[in-house]
């Protein structure tokens, strides 16, 4: 279908928003993590539209979004102990609880699993979307699929353009990288590292593992089939650079960014530690200096790396605690697991 795509502020848009995902169609919407492509989540029909229109493969489940913590319990059983204390503590919130689904979610929406993803959003207008659409809203992150995850409204603009009726702007996103995907089947395992972070969590429940894929490359069967999929890629090459012998790692990703520039290429660094002085003379992106200020604008640098007409990105390498784990997991992603 080819629609005329229209972006209203979410304020004035969201009742046509519900309107529109109760009638079936699918709506781009603001959460406090990354824009999501929703749909009525008990409508198969209109899930089915989400795969197509984002080019997803059918066995990658998708998060389904609530309004109230207590429908919780209408979607999945057997909910533990430790998982209930877990959605206490962070619902509404950057969390994504994997529970044992009830059979109220259809499974082509959970990718044929015997497990359904509920994530209550910490946005108010997410919340009153979801609230007066009257339903669950099964909602993926709003990009084409392979893409960076879009922070802001021209971002889904640029992937969805034609393919959706309406697009929700609430400005940038706050936490700007995806939920925290946790398995509560069993004792906890992070499946995607996200918004809240294996410390925050373990502060409540002791300790939490992280399951293999995290930072590796996952093939076969994988407790999250999100993980075996090519993601967040920008048309340039994307490369980490990490520090593997005595050279310090300024001094090294300068030396690999003049042999880039020198074979003819356009590389452009991605900083991300306390002094990017380091780089002077060169291009560079300063993401931040904490790993939450890095994960909230790499997504959005790395689209900007293809407007700016990059074809390298360097990325410097960074701590993996905290916030730094679901940094570093969608950075290594995104460059194909390429440390240099
Ligand atoms: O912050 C977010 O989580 C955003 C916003 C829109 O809520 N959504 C999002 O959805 O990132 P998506 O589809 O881009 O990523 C969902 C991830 C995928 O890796 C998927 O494989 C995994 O969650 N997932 C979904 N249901 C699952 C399940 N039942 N078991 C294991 N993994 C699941
Ligand atoms: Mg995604």
């Amino acid at each position: 279908m080819n629609y005329d795509t229209r972006i209203i502020n979410v304020e004035k848009g969201v009742c046509e928003g519900a309107r529109l995902i109760a009638r079936g169609e699918i709506v781009a919407f603001p959460t406090e993590t990354v824009y999501g492509l929703g749909a009525d989540a008990t409508n198969e029909t209109a899930v089915a539209r989400i795969f197509s229109v984002k080019g997803r493969p059918g066995d990658n489940p998708l998060i389904v979004h609530i309004c109230d913590i207590n429908q919780v319990e209408i979607l999945a059983r057997d909910i533990s102990p430790v998982a209930k204390k877990l959605i206490d503590a962070f619902f509404p919130g950057a969390f994504t609880a994997v529970l044992k689904a009830s059979d109220v979610i259809p499974k082509s929406v959970r990718g044929g699993l015997d497990t359904v993803a509920i994530r209550m959003p910490a946005h108010n207008y997410a919340l009153e979307l979801i609230k007066k659409s009257g339903t669950y809203i099964a909602a993926p992150s709003a990009n084409a699929s392979g893409r960076p995850s879009p922070t802001n409204a021209r971002d889904v603009f640029a992937d969805l353009q034609g393919k959706i009726p309406l697009i929700l702007d609430g400005g940038d996103c706050a936490v700007g990288v995806e939920s925290t995907v946790c398995d509560l089947t069993s004792s906890p395992v992070i499946l995607r590292p996200g918004g809240v972070t294996r410390e925050m969590m373990e502060r409540v429940c002791g300790e939490v593992s992280v399951a293999k894929g995290v930072l590796k490359h996952a093939e076969g069967r994988v407790r999250s089939p999100g993980m075996k999929y090519r993601h967040y890629s920008p048309k340039a090459k994307v490369y980490v650079v990490a520090v593997s012998d005595q050279t310090p790692l300024a001094k090294k990703l300068n030396l690999v960014y003049d042999e880039f520039t020198r074979s003819g290429n356009r590389p452009v660094i991605f900083a991300t530690g306390v002094d990017a002085s380091a780089f002077e003379g060169r291009n560079l992106y300063a993401l931040g200096q904490t790993p939450e200020q890095v994960a909230g604008r790499m997504f959005s640098a790395l689209r900007r790396a293809d407007d700016d007409g990059y074809d390298i990105v360097l990325f410097e390498d960074t701590s993996l605690s905290g916030m730094g784990l679901a940094v570093m997991n969608r950075i290594l992603r995104s460059a194909g697991f390429s440390v240099l």
